[in-house]
């Protein structure tokens, strides 16, 4: 946990949101941008490096693990790969903190090592479900011992992998991801498919490392025995940082926000979708590409919004998004209906539970179901919310205070930090009354 962020945040009713607002880097593209540098044969530089506590403890833990990075400046590492075989064997425990992401892909990258390991994180990651990775790693002759399905994962070295042919029960980037790390070190080939595409960003940038990898929507193949070579990488912003100014401005009268150079991988806008849907006024403008990655600028301007059942087939593709769009839907006109999302129970907080019982304490009726939330939008009032050390839900609730009738007290902020260090500043620049 961060000390430099206040744990507990007032957000107060506000005018209007203007100006351009920066996000900082991806943090999917980040860990695994940090991940592939390390394991491959050279010098990789990264560029928009997100400097989060999660994407920090994944390259801290590497560095542990023998590999040198420079951070000449603020979004920027230069990493000295190892090579595929060329890490070495830490005495301590590896602190993934707070991030999933880093625990269930290191997992997946450490299964095929020669030495043991332990992967610990922070209290949030220490309740969070690992067999997803642990049982098809198993079956391709890993062991990893786990604390009832929970960490710390106790990785064993020194053992054969073999590749499998995996369908994933549940749409997840991470164990997709897992696998396929996991696969570099198998014999054989490795092949994932998915019940829904999610997130593509380690087939891509296995492929620009100079892996051959085999991909298209819902999935991916590749097989053990070739080399990964240093490459350069620059990282998008980060979609799921920028979408609680897509909500703002959405719903704060007289609101014109302009996001640059955001990452737009389909797998990630969702909620771009989903907004419109309701009514909101997005535009794209400069859209091109950065690093192999579809990017544009966001154009975000103030609409009345209303309330949709949401296509359960946007679910995968805005798994982080719910916390801001559970704040759209409290306030738009008429019922939001969300389904299918009984994976929001297992993040960095149970999202549905969490959010229910912050909007409810706001005013907002808000139904809980197994797999979403039935929403009535209406008037937010002002109150207090805790959000469980989770920092989309902290995010969010910043937002919702925009447009509550009173200040909106926020328990337990620290955790922005691990996704968004500077989201305090930025959201002041642009007219949030939040400290
Ligand atoms: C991520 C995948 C998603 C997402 C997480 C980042 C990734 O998790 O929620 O924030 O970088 O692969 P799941 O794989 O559990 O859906």
């Amino acid at each position: 946990m961060s000390g430099t962020q206040r744990l507990d945040w007032v957000s107060r009713p506000a005018t209007a949101l203007h100006g351009d607002v920066i996000v900082p880097g991806d943090k999917s593209v980040s860990h695994r941008s940090m991940m592939l540098s390390a394991i491959a044969e050279g010098t990789s530089h990264i560029r928009g490096f997100l400097e989060g506590e999660d994407t920090r403890a994944t390259a801290a833990v590497l560095a542990q693990l023998g590999v040198r990075i420079e951070a000449p400046s603020s979004g920027e590492r230069i990493v000295h790969g190892v090579g595929l075989h060329g890490l070495r064997a830490s005495d301590k425990p590896l602190d993934c903190g707070n991030a999933g992401t880093g625990m269930r892909l290191l997992a997946g990258l450490l299964a095929g090592q020669a030495f043991d390991c332990t992967l610990v994180g922070d209290e949030s990651l220490s309740k969070r479900p690992m067999r997803r990775v642990t049982e098809p790693l198993a079956k391709m002759g890993a062991l990893i011992d786990t604390q009832d399905g929970l960490p710390p994962l106790q990785v064993r070295g020194g053992r054969k992998l073999h590749g499998i042919r995996y369908e994933l029960p549940v749409a997840s980037a991470q164990v997709k991801s897992a696998l396929l790390l996991a696969g570099l070190y198998a014999e054989g080939s490795t092949e994932v498919i998915e019940p829904h595409p999610t997130r593509d960003y380690t087939e891509r940038m296995l492929q620009a490392f100079g892996w051959p990898i085999e991909f298209s929507p819902g999935h991916a193949k590749l097989e053990g025995g070739h080399r990964l070579l240093a490459t350069n990488v620059v990282v998008p912003a980060d979609f799921s940082s920028a979408a609680f100014f897509l909500v703002a401005a959405s719903i704060l009268l007289g609101s014109v926000l302009r996001l640059p150079a955001v990452g737009l991988n389909p797998r990630r806008t969702g909620l771009l979708e989903a907004l419109r849907l309701m009514g909101a006024d997005i535009r794209i403008e400069n859209q091109g590409e950065s690093g192999g990655e579809a990017v544009g600028d966001l154009v975000v301007r103030h609409a009345p919004l209303h309330g949709i059942e949401l296509p359960e087939t946007l679910v995968p593709d805005m798994i982080d998004e719910f916390p801001a769009l559970f704040v759209a839907a409290a306030v738009a006109k008429g019922r939001t209906v969300v389904r299918g999302a009984a994976e929001l129970r297992v993040k960095e907080s149970d999202r549905i539970a969490t959010m229910a019982a912050g909007l409810r304490a706001l005013g907002v009726r808000i139904e809980e179901t197994p797999d979403g939330a039935i929403i009535d939008g209406g008037v937010i009032d002002g109150g207090t919310v805790d959000s469980h050390g989770d920092h989309r839900i902290a995010m969010s609730f910043a937002v919702a205070g925009l447009v509550a009738s009173d200040a909106v007290t926020i328990r337990d902020c620290a955790n922005v930090a691990t996704s968004f260090p500077g989201f305090l500043g930025l959201a002041g620049s642009c007219g949030f009354a939040l400290s």
